[in-house]
């Protein structure tokens, strides 16, 4: 093709030459309208060759630490450094994106966390600090499975069993393989959704990692658990909303599991307070819903007025601040469709484990939060196997099950934004 070019010019060349005659005035715009479209010709060859001999130009074959990408948040960014992760090693954005699959049913009316609204808020909280006993594992690794719904969820109790009686339980460690292999309302490593997961810790209870170690492995199968093992259950669990709300569950109750959307610049946060740059590409599925993963919340901080949750990740140590990150509380989002900022969403899920004692509750009104719900989870929609209806149907005793229609959500994909 590149040696059409010359002949191509030639052509044309000799043509208008022909027709306009041979003025020295005349040869010159000839020859610049020559050029030109020989310069059009060669970019289209030029581009059609790059395709063909370098496909990484595509967005979703970009690797996930891609030193380009990298060395320009370094430059730019003030709050957080980047860097690659062992996790991420060889991974492509679009093998982030194949891993999407965490979401919501908006099938299920979880009770609102009963928070206690007079405690004193410190301006910084770290769980770890405050429950040292409670945190002394170290982050998971997920692995290649869509796991993090079952990993902050087992993660979560873990530690909410602790916290209510650490001299016997500072070592606990639940396994998310209870759920990926066992729990059938959800998808093992191709996802769960974070209203639902919690129905198998209440009816079936988790197991710990002794008796069920955690593998990324979608085959392994419920019968290979340990069976001399009682697993430990929740009585309850609850959904919480809004920074203020969150923050007194978390400092009351310990760590709650939260949803996060993903951004190609928070796989590669390093170290600092992670707040998505204005070239930040958020990652989407293939029918454009944001990506969907789950972090544990377990505290918050502030630093030159920048206000941060501090997350516990399950993407290795090597990852973020051995495997913790700091990540912007983003108040300004006005509009509350607006997702594109807030990485955290507005709403946590909380378990209560079964040894929780009990205190007096504050029953102070929270009035505004009921409406705040139903218009959270109306934007957040997902799909339940078919299969799986009735079996919701008769662990949800909860009559206020929305009658969305939301058959149309046919993918496990969440619609926060659209
Ligand atoms: C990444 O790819 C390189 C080259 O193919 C290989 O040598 C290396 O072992 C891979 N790393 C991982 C973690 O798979
Ligand atoms: C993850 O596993 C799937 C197959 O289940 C494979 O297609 C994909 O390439 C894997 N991704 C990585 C990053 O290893």
């Amino acid at each position: 093709m590149a040696e059409a070019k010359p002949a191509v010019d030639k052509k044309v060349l000799h043509k208008a030459l022909n027709k306009r005659g041979k003025t020295k005035k005349d040869k010159y715009g000839v020859m610049s309208y020559a050029i030109w479209i020989g310069a059009v010709i060669a970019l289209i060859v030029g581009g059609v060759v790059i395709l063909i001999i370098n496909p990484e130009k595509k967005p979703h074959q970009m690797a996930v630490n891609d030193d380009l990408l990298i060395a320009q948040i370094n430059s730019v960014s003030t709050l957080f450094k980047a860097g690659a992760s062992a996790f991420f090693e060889n991974w492509s954005i679009g093998d982030v994106k194949k891993r999407a699959g965490i979401g919501l049913t908006n099938r299920v009316n979880p009770h609102q966390c009963n928070v206690n609204t007079k405690m004193k808020m410190p301006a910084e909280f770290d769980a770890r600090e405050k429950w040292p006993a409670c945190f002394k594992h170290p982050v998971y690794d997920a692995g290649n499975c869509t796991s993090t719904w079952a990993i902050m969820g087992a993660s979560t109790v873990s530690n909410r069993f602790c916290i209510q009686d650490p001299n016997t339980y500072s070592a606990l460690r639940l396994s998310p393989q209870t759920s990926l292999s066992c729990d059938t309302l959800n998808r093992g490593c191709d996802g769960g959704d974070l209203d639902t997961m919690w129905f198998h810790y209440e009816k079936e209870g988790l197991v710990t990692e002794k008796c069920f170690p955690y593998t990324a492995d979608p085959d392994v199968g419920c019968e290979e658990k340990c069976n001399d093992e009682q697993p430990l259950k929740i009585v309850a669990h609850c959904l919480v909303h809004s920074e203020d709300g969150i923050k007194r569950e978390v400092l009351q109750n310990g760590p709650v599991v939260a949803p996060v959307t993903l951004n190609d610049d928070l796989l590669v946060y390093k170290q600092g307070i992670y707040k998505p740059l204005a070239t930040a590409k958020r990652l989407v599925t293939d029918r454009r819903y944001p990506v969907i993963h789950a972090v544990k919340i377990i505290g918050w901080g502030e630093k030159n007025r920048q206000p941060y949750w501090l997350v516990e990740n399950a993407w290795g140590e090597d990852w973020g601040e051995g495997g913790y990150a700091k990540i912007a509380i983003e108040r300004d989002t006005k509009d509350k469709d607006d997702h594109t900022k807030s990485v955290v969403l507005s709403y946590c899920f909380a378990p209560t484990p079964s040894n929780k004692v009990m205190e007096e509750q504050s029953t102070a009104g929270r009035g505004g939060d009921e409406a705040k719900y139903e218009a959270d989870l109306d934007l957040a929609a997902d799909d339940l196997l078919a299969e799986d209806e009735e079996e919701e149907d008769e662990e949800e005793a909860d009559e206020g099950a929305e009658g969305d229609d939301d058959e149309e959500h046919a993918e496990e994909d969440v619609a926060l934004d659209e």
